[in-house]
């Protein structure tokens, strides 16, 4: 979310490693839980991989394989509602087909500004997302644990903040501080909690976030006040129907429709 990786393989990499993910401590570590699964023997005869081989090769073979299937159609199936509806083959209902119109409107919600409905080319799906980078304003997460990080963005010992783009290791100067990949929203009813600091639990709450940040206090300050978008959003003067109306549409976008072949 913060664009330290550029490559599928690449971000494959960082969650095996870090502390607070899968927090594996060594490449000698995670390998040797490889060579004890219950997959590896298959993997082994299938790849040809000798015992003489470096951990090197493993981490490789485990890399491409979730690369892989990342890629495959089992993972990214587009097999919503709103796939069908696309298609003409299912109707939203009343409060889906106003929820959609909530999201396209400039003048509404305003939500296809970032998380994009459109397509590169023709046969393309939509993904939500057109791929850039935003602070949105979202308050820190205060339940998340105290983490240890480099003294340099940390000199006093304070509580963890996540500067996203600006702070991501491949950015030279810190110009985008608080800024985050706009995320695609297929499937977004499953993904619970919300944000990359998981600080809202439902779908209702992201919305109403939207829609008033910027006229309660209840919502709390940003966790990073640099960059905050109030252009497109902090202040929709949507309904309590266009509300929930939002959430019915990005319902539609969960996998599995029953017309799903
Ligand atoms: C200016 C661009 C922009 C607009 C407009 C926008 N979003 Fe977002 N949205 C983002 C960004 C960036 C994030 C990720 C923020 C973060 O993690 O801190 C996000 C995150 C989300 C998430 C949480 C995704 C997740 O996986 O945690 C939801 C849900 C969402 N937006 C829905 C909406 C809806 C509904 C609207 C319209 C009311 C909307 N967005 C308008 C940029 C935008």
């Amino acid at each position: 979310m913060d664009g330290r990786a550029d490559t599928i393989e690449k971000q494959v990499l960082g969650p095996l490693f870090n502390p607070l993910e899968m927090a594996n401590t060594s490449t000698a570590q995670f390998v040797n839980k490889v060579r004890l699964a219950s997959y590896w023997h298959d993997i082994q005869k299938q790849l040809n991989i000798k015992k003489t081989d470096d951990d090197s090769v493993i981490i490789d073979i485990v890399v491409r394989a979730i690369s892989s299937y990342e890629r495959s159609q089992e993972f990214a199936r587009f097999s919503s509602k709103y796939d069908s509806w696309l298609q003409g083959k299912a109707q939203l209902s009343f409060m889906e087909s106003k929820g959609f119109r909530v999201f396209e409107r400039a003048d509404k919600g305003n939500c296809a500004a970032c998380h994009t409905l459109k397509k590169k080319n023709k046969n393309d799906k939509p993904l939500f997302t057109d791929f850039t980078y935003d602070n949105i304003g979202v308050p820190a997460n205060s339940s998340n644990p105290y983490y240890k990080i480099p003294k340099k963005y940390n000199p006093q010992g304070q509580k963890y903040i996540d500067y996203g783009l600006g702070k991501s290791p491949r950015m030279k100067s810190g110009k985008f501080l608080g800024m985050f990949k706009v995320p695609s929203l297929r499937n977004i009813e499953l993904t619970a909690p919300y944000m990359h600091n998981g600080v809202f639990s439902t779908l209702k709450e992201v919305v109403e976030f939207y829609n008033s940040r910027d006229l309660e206090s209840k919502w709390g300050k940003p966790e990073v006040p640099y960059n905050v978008n109030h252009n497109e959003l902090g202040d929709l003067k949507l309904t309590e129907l266009d509300i929930d109306a939002l959430v019915a549409f990005m319902k539609t976008l969960t996998d599995g429709y029953e017309n799903e072949k």
